[in-house]
């Protein structure tokens, strides 16, 4: 494990990003809670320390504190926001709440000193705090102020200590990676998180764990999946048993795709016809959960029976899972959230068939599996490709799933994805997907009446799929793809564009 700059977690929405924004600059990065003792981060082998923003005062009673210790470390430390007002409470400085605090973007003024080095003209800073710093602590100087006269940063070099009110790490700060920058090199952390260490280091944790022994994967047809593949054939070759699991739930030739490009890379996959047997589990299923559940349970049948049946051919100890590094951060100790919709994975295995894990993505952001797809040779437009629900199409079609009504929504998909990759639009909007309403309304074509399918196109902008705003996608785009849709699909005959943000609407309708 690399050298990594360790983010303390006090709850601010961003604090994942600046994890993701400190690997984008290529130094290992780590998240912990703000709970977390300082044994645990020394265990981490730190080269520096960020603490993030979160939403308390650092005043307030309970608010959370600096970890006890950790200073004495002496470490290079970077305050955000709230980390800043904790640095200087912590060191002897204070913190007021004077004001009706800065929320938006701010012109910082006079900005100067270490962090801003080699930083020059207009700085527009993202701002989001009720409180601010009043009194630096002994040894800081405020190297920058906002319009309103708050002090925006401040830094003791000396002891290579730094505070921002603002957030560098978000779009909305065009030069907050500059400041990020500095502070990495400030720090001395080494910039070796690359994607070739990346897989090169999987692929050693791999071999080291697994040894000769056989590893079964299950791929879906998403990114993860088929990239695990790709890793693990690289690190064990033959020793992988790669079973795709083709549902019939997904995009118009996807599963063809996805097989032939395996293949073409030298993976020997199992490829597992189910259509018919979820198609028909699903007969007669309307409720959302349920479609969930059903596909949850068939999923697990239909990949039980392959397994014993590759372990029959030998035996395999372990089970690869696609586990990304979101799914593993701990909590900032905000209590827990509602199940609002259950995802679907290899758990709940019968007893008599049971693997040890071997999850090669647990440290990664989907960005990087991502970036290692590209290294393995995945083609682009099957690596960059817009998040897919494991239960497929089945949740974007309301009410039954039928094989008619999933070969309407796969060529209306069809229609809508093409034409955003065709209007080189693929990449403006984070998600987007059609779906199939129960609705059917009256409309005219040529003489005729027509009485056909109402489908919702929905294109989001998000960055981890938490929350979502609807993307603005140009009207004459949209009123292209909707001309289109009805002249390929004869079945439909409205189209409809989706304006909710997640919250309160989700991505996907069900
Ligand atoms: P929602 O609809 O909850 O979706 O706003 C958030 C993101 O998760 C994806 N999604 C799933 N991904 N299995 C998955 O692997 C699932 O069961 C599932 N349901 C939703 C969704 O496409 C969006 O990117």
């Amino acid at each position: 494990m690399p050298q990594s700059i360790v983010v303390v977690d006090y709850g601010s929405q961003y604090s994942r990003l600046i994890t993701r924004r400190l690997r984008e600059l290529q130094v290992h990065s780590v998240i912990v809670p703000a709970n977390a003792t300082v044994e645990r981060i020394v265990a981490l082998d730190p080269a520096a320390v960020i603490l993030s923003g979160g939403p308390n005062s650092v005043n307030d009673a309970g608010a959370p504190t600096l970890t006890p210790g950790l200073l004495d470390l002496g470490l290079p430390v970077l305050g955000v926001c709230y980390g800043m007002q904790l640095l200087a409470k912590e060191l002897g400085g204070a913190v007021g709440g004077g004001g009706s605090g800065e929320y938006g973007k701010a012109a910082l003024r006079n900005y100067s000193g270490e962090l801003f080095a080699g930083v020059e003209g207009d700085f527009v800073a993202w701002m989001s705090h009720g409180d601010a710093v009043v009194r630096l602590p002994a040894g800081f100087t405020a190297v920058a102020e906002s319009s309103s006269g708050v002090t925006a940063a401040m830094e003791d070099p000396e002891r290579r200590l730094y505070g921002l009110q603002f957030h560098p790490e978000v779009n909305h700060t065009p030069k907050g990676m500059a400041v990020l920058e500095r502070f990495i090199t400030l720090a001395g952390a080494p910039r070796d998180w690359t994607p070739e260490s990346i897989v090169e280091a999987a692929v050693a944790n791999v071999r080291e764990r697994v040894g000769k022994e056989r590893v079964l994967l299950g791929i879906s047809g998403g990114v993860d999946s088929t990239t695990l593949g790709l890793l693990l054939h690289q690190a064990i070759g033959e020793q992988l048993v790669a079973v795709f699991v083709d549902h019939g739930l997904l995009r118009l030739g996807e599963a063809e795709e996805v097989e032939r490009a395996l293949r073409g890379l030298g993976v020997n996959v199992t490829v597992v016809d189910a259509s018919e047997r979820f198609v028909s589990a699903l007969a007669g299923v309307t409720d959302p959960e349920a479609k969930r559940k059903v596909i949850g349970r068939e999923f697990i049948e239909v990949f039980t029976a392959e397994a014993r049946r590759q372990q029959a051919g030998g035996a395999i100890r372990f089970l690869a899972q696609g586990t990304l590094y979101p799914d593993v951060i701990e909590s900032a100790g905000v209590p827990g959230a509602a199940n609002i919709k259950s995802h679907h994975n290899v758990g709940g295995l019968p007893a008599d068939l049971q693997f040890e894990l071997v999850e090669p993505f647990r440290e990664l952001f989907k960005d990087e599996v991502r970036e290692i797809a590209e290294r393995l040779g995945l083609a682009p437009h099957l690596r960059d490709r817009h998040p897919f629900p494991g239960p497929g199409l089945a949740v974007r079609i309301i009410g039954e799933v039928t094989e008619e009504r999933l070969d309407v929504l796969r060529r209306v998909d069809d229609v809508f994805i093409s034409a955003l990759r065709e209007f080189d639009l693929y990449h403006d909007t984070w998600q987007a997907l059609a779906v199939l309403t129960p609705l059917r309304s009256v409309g005219v074509m040529g003489d005729g009446r027509t009485y056909a399918n109402t489908v919702a196109l929905r294109a989001v902008s998000s960055i981890d799929g938490m929350t979502a705003d609807w993307t603005r996608l140009p009207h004459e785009f949209l009123a292209t793809v909707a001309n289109r849709i009805v002249n390929a699909v004869p079945e439909v005959n409205r189209v409809v564009y989706d304006i909710t943000s997640k919250p309160p609407a989700t991505i996907e309708w069900e």
